[in-house]
């Protein structure tokens, strides 16, 4: 990863016990004059919290035991429903996908890339969307923009929103790499065979050298102008960038279209959301709450009229 700036690297070593780490990042951080990395500790909390708070684990083993059913049912259903050219979604895809040497996916390893898909995939795209949602609706000026765009059939403007989001609210904070050769130089420090580098993204994003008025929520700054990887990197950088970046742009790109023409999404005066860690992403603490409105001539979702009049009888 490129463009090395100031504050937002910690090099810990990378078998270090969690206190080890907490002590690591007082003392060895690799950063601008030396200066604290205050930020990634939080999400170091995360582990933390994992290992010492109320003893989660049973709770997780069993969680992932109701999973591993349901996917189980998934793959049978799958399975007994696999006539060729039936279904052709992802599950179908990846059962009936071949090595080279002829044999099939173990039910196993069905599993786990599904499960890739919910916390890699689904998660920080939906988490982002919240994001997104927030931002907005405290951004009126933007909104408004976006709703005549969208109605107009175009999309730079969205698309820039989408990686202005991103840079604003990121919703990884942290990417991470191993040092492998003996020792990395990055800038005036050396970090030793076997530290993990630890590069917090928000800082990076939030670096007025790098994002002039940095904290200010303005899409323009990328209107027609592609982000530069080493400096906007909320799907991490270099060979292990993520996997599903065009995938999670494209979706959040057509999420967004719909909603700005199917909904008045309504402005609030309320505070910012604060962050909330919700395990995988950091979220809006509220959700990301939204006060909506069909427009006229909106395509509404089938449920909604039946899911209107349930309401109305309980006196909702
Ligand atoms: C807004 C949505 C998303 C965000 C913010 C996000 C963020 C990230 C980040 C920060 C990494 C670590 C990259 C690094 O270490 O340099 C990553 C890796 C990864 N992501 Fe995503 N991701 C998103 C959507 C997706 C989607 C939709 C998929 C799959 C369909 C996906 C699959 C993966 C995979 C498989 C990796 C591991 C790549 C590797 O280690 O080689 N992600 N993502």
């Amino acid at each position: 990863m490129g463009g090395v700036h100031g504050t937002y690297l910690a090099a810990v070593p990378a078998r270090a016990s969690h206190a080890l780490v907490r002590r690591r990042l007082a003392g060895s951080i690799v950063g601008g004059g030396g200066a604290l990395v205050y930020r990634p500790i939080s999400v170091l909390g995360w582990g933390m919290t994992f290992h010492w708070k109320c003893c989660p684990w049973p709770r997780f083993r069993a969680m992932r035991r109701e999973y591993d059913a349901i996917v189980a049912r998934l793959i049978s259903k799958a399975q007994r429903d696999g006539v060729p050219g039936e279904r052709d979604d992802v599950l179908v895809l990846m059962l009936s996908s071949r090595y080279d040497d002829g044999t099939t996916m173990s039910r196993g390893e069905v599993a786990d890339e599904l499960l890739t898909l919910l916390a890699a995939g689904h998660e920080t795209t939906a988490t982002t969307l919240a994001w997104a949602v927030e931002r907005l609706r405290r951004h009126p000026d933007v909104l408004r923009a976006l709703v005549d765009e969208a109605d107009a059939g175009g999309d730079a403007l969205r698309q820039a929103t989408i990686f202005e989001v991103q840079r604003t609210r990121p919703v990884i904070d942290l990417v991470g790499r191993q040092v492998q050769a003996d020792h990395l130089r990055i800038g005036r420090w050396t970090v030793p065979k076997g530290y993990a580098v630890l590069v917090s993204i928000t800082l990076l994003h939030e670096n007025p050298a790098v994002f002039p008025d940095a904290r200010t929520f303005d899409p323009r700054r990328f209107l027609d102008v592609r982000p530069d990887l080493h400096h906007w990197i909320p799907f991490g950088g270099g060979a292990r960038r993520c996997l599903g970046a065009a995938f999670a742009h494209m979706e959040m790109n057509v999420v967004l279209r719909t909603m700005l023409r199917d909904v008045t999404l309504l402005p609030t005066s309320d505070p910012a959301e604060r962050w909330h860690l919700r395990g995988v992403a950091n979220a809006p603490a509220k959700g990301g709450r939204a006060v909506v409105r069909y427009r006229v001539g909106a395509t509404r979702p089938p449920q909604h009229d039946a899911a209107v009049r349930v309401r109305r009888k309980e006196g909702v």
